[in-house]
């Protein structure tokens, strides 16, 4: 059974080094957003053991006129648990997270590998892709939420 819960920043960095950021240092694994008031990092665990991260903060961006928008950040699964579902629960949590906090709009810069899981869990992609240095090509991607 798992569970998921609320992570301080630093914890993520056992999830996101292996999965994210595996050729580079540990210090790598901070991204700018992760200390923000509006920041929120949850933990995907099973039996004590953490598998999977995400991070989410408020943040605009200008292709989308939403008002309130929430950007992802640094989600991963560890590999050997991959293609379980707890990426979707991720998600799910996330989303429900931003609902309750009267968002309008999720986005991200997704890795282009990912696109077909996030297109899964109804996100579209906008615009054109483009790299981010050393890590790849990438676009962005987002869904509408409502409150109701
Ligand atoms: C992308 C990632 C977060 C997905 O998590 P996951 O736990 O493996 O995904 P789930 O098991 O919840 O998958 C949900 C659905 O998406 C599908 N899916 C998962 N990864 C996919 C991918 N890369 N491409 C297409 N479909 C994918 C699954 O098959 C499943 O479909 P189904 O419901 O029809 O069976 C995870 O594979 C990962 O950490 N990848 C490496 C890091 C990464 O790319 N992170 C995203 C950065 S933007």
């Amino acid at each position: 059974m798992q569970n998921i819960k609320q992570i301080a920043a630093l914890d993520t960095f056992i999830v996101r080094h292996p999965v994210l950021r595996s050729e580079k240092p540990i210090e790598s694994c901070h991204f700018e957003g992760d200390t923000l008031e509006t920041t929120v990092h949850f933990g995907l665990f099973e039996a004590k053991n953490l598998l999977g991260v995400i991070s989410l903060f408020e943040a605009k961006n200008d292709l989308f006129t939403s008002k309130k928008q929430f950007q992802i950040r640094g989600m991963a699964v560890l590999k050997q648990h991959q293609k379980k579902g707890f990426g979707e629960k991720l998600i799910m949590n996330s989303e429900k997270y931003c609902r309750d906090q009267n968002a309008n709009l999720i986005w991200f810069n997704a890795r282009e590998a990912a696109i077909g899981f996030y297109q899964k869990m109804g996100y579209q992609v906008k615009g054109l892709p483009f790299e981010i240095k050393n890590v790849g090509k990438h676009i962005v991607m987002f869904k509408e939420i409502s409150n109701e």
